[in-house]
């Protein structure tokens, strides 16, 4: 007979009383009856106190906002932005999308990755960088792309360019 083990469950996440009165003022945006409209905002905000969204914190964001667990985890596993464990000082993301594939993304994506020593959404053992595939970042013409810590979009990086870009962020850690 087949046996089926036990589900485990991630332990319950207690909010902060900051962190909840950050969660209604981004609730108090949005009609009534339109809690779920907070849930990027407040996936933000756990991510920013935290670094990144647990699957506990994404349950206690579920019940503040009276949604199911699973649609929040839809919504944190949908944008690259969110973070589902701890990343290096500088997040790259590679753009491995169809557009950019067919203009050396993967390729740029497996020379960081060779350049760090690390698999894809892996980290370095300094904590300073965790490498990630991306999905389109919308410059496709500009192939290959990157964006830095969700924020700077670095276009036709070649080679040379991530070598470049590399060295610069490990100079300024110096
Ligand atoms: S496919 Fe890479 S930016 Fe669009």
């Amino acid at each position: 007979m087949m046996e089926f083990s036990q589900a485990t469950q991630a332990p319950a996440l207690t909010l902060s009383a900051a962190t909840l009165e950050r969660f209604a003022r981004e609730v108090a945006k949005y009609p009534a009856d339109q809690k779920a409209s907070a849930v990027m905002a407040c996936l933000a905000i756990v991510q920013q106190e935290n670094g990144f969204v647990s699957p506990a914190a994404e349950d206690a964001i579920a019940a503040f906002l009276g949604m199911a667990p699973i649609a929040v985890h839809e919504v944190t596993t949908f944008y690259n932005m969110y973070n589902q464990q701890a990343v290096g000082t500088y997040k790259l993301n590679v753009c491995t999308n169809l557009p950019c594939q067919l203009r050396d993304g993967d390729k740029a994506l497996a020379h960081v990755c060779s350049k760090l020593g690390v698999e894809p959404y892996g980290s370095t053992a300094d904590g300073l960088f965790t490498v990630q595939p991306s999905e389109c970042l919308g410059a496709c013409a500009d192939a290959p792309v990157m964006l830095v810590n969700d924020r700077q979009m670095l276009s036709f990086m070649s080679n040379e360019r991530l070598d470049e870009l590399l060295q610069l962020l490990k100079a300024q850690h110096a």
